[in-house]
Order: structure tokens, then sequence, then C-alpha cells
């Protein structure tokens, strides 16, 4: 083998191993610590992973040649990203004065505050039944879900898709949306700085869906919603208090599917949950 078969070998070996890692897109030319540029900034945690793996996203928007000036919303969202308050303040003032669905979807798909809007492919806004009574609320989409624009459309909605069958449900008599409407690249878990920007957003598709219970699925999308910072398995079953106004939505916690896949004894548990909805839906006491 010659030195540059050797040389590109390696470079292949190299690919693969950050195709592996998660790392399915490449941003710019030199990397970028972008935690040091917030205080006390958190690493985000890898998400629990589906188990199929994923196609090798291309990027969405072309980057600008070297040397040459990132556009103005390139450099926002990168700004927003270190002042995810300012941005969350932005989201929240343009959220408030949106009255039905279907323009907060539009305001969503012009909003250059959160930087994952500059990687994914789609905005993932909702799917189901926005008259529904009922609302699913995960934590941010996948490659799948990337690609379609809809949550929960790979294994994990699959799955989702069986147990809300197991109680007489299906997407018609159901609403679906995501804390965070824009796939974060690799399929790591949203940045607690990428979920202050969007938050803002789902709490307004709360408020303007007005569903009677919602169901958080998984403990990132549990913990955003109710605050609460207890993880999954202490918070699944229960109901929580989410106030809108003064009106109050029951907000039940459960297992993430992607979790269940990976898990799947753990099954058992997300059954209790889904009979507890069911008990909810129908107005009896719930059951355990
Ligand atoms: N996981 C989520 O939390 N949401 C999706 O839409 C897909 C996978």
């Amino acid at each position: 083998m010659t030195a540059s078969e050797d040389r590109q070998r390696d470079l292949i070996a190299t690919l693969d191993f950050h195709v592996a890692a998660g790392v399915d897109l490449m941003l710019d030319e030199e990397p970028h610590d972008r935690f040091a540029e917030v205080d006390a900034p958190p690493r985000p945690a890898a998400r629990v992973a589906e188990p199929a793996p994923e196609p090798i996203a291309p990027p969405r928007r072309e980057l600008p040649p070297r040397g040459e000036a990132p556009s103005p919303a390139r450099t926002f969202g990168q700004s927003a990203a270190a002042r995810p308050e300012a941005a969350a303040g932005d989201a929240r003032a343009r959220a408030k004065d949106v009255t039905s669905l279907e323009d907060l979807e539009k305001l969503l798909a012009g909003f250059d505050g959160c930087p994952l809007k500059f990687t994914a492919k789609n905005l993932v806004f909702a799917d189901g039944n926005p008259a529904s009574k009922l609302m699913f609320i995960g934590e941010a989409p996948g490659a799948d879900e990337d690609r379609v624009g809809k949550p929960f459309m790979g294994r994990s909605g699959k799955l989702l898709d069986r147990m809300m069958a197991a109680i007489g449900l299906d997407r018609t008599s159901a609403y679906i949306a995501n804390v965070v409407p824009w796939r974060p690249p690799g399929n790591r878990n949203p940045t607690p700085q990428e979920v202050t920007i969007c938050k803002p957003f789902i709490e307004r598709q709360i408020e303007l869906a007005d569903p009677d219970i919602i169901v958080c699925v998984g403990g990132l999308s549990t913990q955003a919603i109710t605050g609460t910072k207890d993880g999954i398995l202490k918070t699944r079953g229960r109901f929580y208090p989410y106030r809108v106004g003064d009106r109050e939505i029951r907000v039940l916690a459960t297992l993430h599917p992607a979790y269940l896949l990976r898990q799947p004894l753990q099954k058992r548990l997300a059954w209790r949950d889904f009979r507890t909805l069911r008990a909810a839906l129908d107005g009896k006491a719930q059951g355990g």
C-alpha cells in the first residue's frame, strides 16, 4: 500500500468513527466550543438513541465560502445560542401575538433565533388532530422526523402508535408535538439553551391547542413542561398541574418509546401509564 493509500484509509476510518459517534454533518471548517460561550454550560447528553442506524443527512444550507461573512440568519442563530434568554424573550414576544396554530407554525418557520434551525432539514411542528383534548409532547425530532417534517415518524413513532392503539387511540384522536421543533444534529439531546429558546413556542402551542390532558413523552419533555427536576423513572405515571390562565391542564409523564426499544422490560411500566391515561380520558379514578 502506498503512503497516499495509507493516508486515504486513515481518513476514511476517521470519518467512519465520526459517523458512528453521531457526528453526521459539518457546519464549519474549524471546531467551535459552543459551551464556552455561555455561563456554567452543561454538556448535552447523548439522546436515548434509536437502535436503527440513521442515514447521513447533508447540511440543509450551503456554508459561505471560507473568509466570506456568514449570512445574518446564521449570525443571529449563533449569537442567540450564546444569549438564550434574549432569544427566548424574542420568541415569547412573537408567540404571544399569534392566535392560531397555523400562524404559530408560520412564525416558527420564520424564526431564526434557534441555531438548530440551520442544521435541520425541516421544521417539525405537529401531527395528529389539533382539535383533540389529548396532546402528546415529545423531546425533539430525530432523522426520520426531520426528513418527513412530522413528529414520531421513526421506530419510536411506530411504538408510540402501537401504545396508543392499545388504549383505543390513534393520530386522529390526539395532537402530537415536541418541545424542540428542529432536529439536534447527531440525535443528541437538545441543550438546556435550545430548550429555553424553544419553550415559549411549545407553551403557546399548548395554549392554542387547549388540551385537557398532556402526555409528556420522556424525561426532557416532562422537565421542560412541568418544571420538575426529577428523573422520568420517578415522574412517570404521575399527573402534574399545568396552568394556562385560570385553567388547569393535567400533565401525565411517561417513558419515551426510544428508551422502551432499548429496555423492553420497562414496557410494563409504560403500559401502566397508558392505562392511567385511558382511565383519565374516561373520567375514572386512576388505575395502577
Ligand atoms: N423522539 C421524540 O421525542 N420526538 C420525535 O418526534 C421523535 C423521536
